[in-house]
């Protein structure tokens, strides 16, 4: 009972999940020189709309990944925490999520290796007993001018970040038609979500091997979607744009960096790993039935050609 009530009014983000002073002052520093409003993030209820639900989310250890792991368990999903280095920062994320009275443990997986995934989902159905959310999130960059990228870095992304995608998915889908529908959790027979990017349609130079593959995420996905809707199996992808994770501090860790990242968001202020949670959370749940196929932008309007504000 005091469980739940903390959690009926605990926040998931914004000022509940305060940002470092610095990081703060930061964004709001350059709003201020720009003459803009202060930026004020989000503080929403959680609302238990995964309650009982299982889900698995692959990279789950940092960044966009343990950001959505919290915010299915404050949801009222279990969660498996997945992840491939770093045993201990998966520890620290299968704790907070057990505070929210979520069954959590960690899991040790590479994504592109066939046999750790199909026994990272043997695992689970053993645990768990089934799988209704999969989260493919885990994902890296390799980054070289296309003349110096190496076959190896590559080969390493596109591993990583697409054959990792299809099969997880595969594991997910192949539980999922066994199982069917139980209207008591959910309308569909399972979720899958897909973490792809804003690069998913927006060309990158310098980053062609991670380019290639979120393009590669969104027609797979959009197959995938197509292949299994008439099973019930809901398909979709969220596409961050620039969010505030160890993978891009180089773009938002100086007041020059930040300035400059600014010129391509019109919402001008940098995601957070929680406004990543939410539309996970909210996709993942009946709330969005209806939702098929589709690629959720979630990028402060980034990619909205910011570069004809002013141009054209
Ligand atoms: C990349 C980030 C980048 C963002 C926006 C993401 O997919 O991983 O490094 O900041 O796209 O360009």
């Amino acid at each position: 009972e005091t469980m739940n009530e903390t959690l009926e009014t605990a926040v998931v983000s914004g000022r509940g999940r305060v940002l470092p002073a610095a990081e703060e002052a930061l964004m709001q520093q350059h709003l201020r020189e720009e003459n803009l409003p202060e930026a004020v993030l989000p503080a929403c209820p959680v609302n238990r709309v995964l309650k009982g639900q299982k889900a698995l989310v692959t990279g789950a250890n940092s960044g966009i990944g343990r950001a959505v792991a919290l915010a299915l368990a404050h949801a009222g999903a279990d969660v498996v925490v997945n992840y491939v280095s770093r045993p201990e920062a998966a520890e620290e994320v299968v704790r907070e999520a057990r505070r929210c009275g979520a069954r959590v443990y960690a899991h040790r997986a590479d994504v592109s290796k066939e046999a750790e995934v199909e026994a990272m989902f043997r695992r689970m159905v053993g645990e768990f007993g089934t799988i209704d959310i999969l989260v493919n999130n885990a994902g890296l960059q390799r980054d070289a001018p296309v003349d110096e990228m190496s076959l190896a870095d590559w080969r390493f992304v596109l591993d990583v970040n697409l054959t990792g995608q299809f099969l997880c998915a595969r594991e997910a889908i192949r539980e999922y038609k066994r199982r069917g529908v139980r209207r008591e959790v959910s309308c569909a027979a399972g979720k899958i979500i897909c973490m792809s990017s804003v690069h998913e349609v927006i060309p990158w130079a310098g980053h062609v091997n991670y380019a290639a593959s979120k393009g590669g995420v969104m027609l797979m996905m959009k197959s995938i979607a197509q292949e299994v809707a008439p099973h019930r199996i809901r398909v979709n992808s969220v596409c961050p744009g620039a969010v505030r994770t160890p993978i891009n501090m180089e773009a938002w860790g100086t007041p020059e960096a930040y300035r400059e990242l600014m010129k391509l968001i019109p919402y001008k202020r940098i995601g957070e790993p929680d406004d990543i949670g939410r539309a996970v959370v909210w996709l993942a749940s009946d709330e969005s039935d209806y939702i098929h196929g589709a690629s959720l932008y979630v990028d402060g309007g980034m990619t909205l050609y910011p570069g004809f504000e002013t141009g054209g």
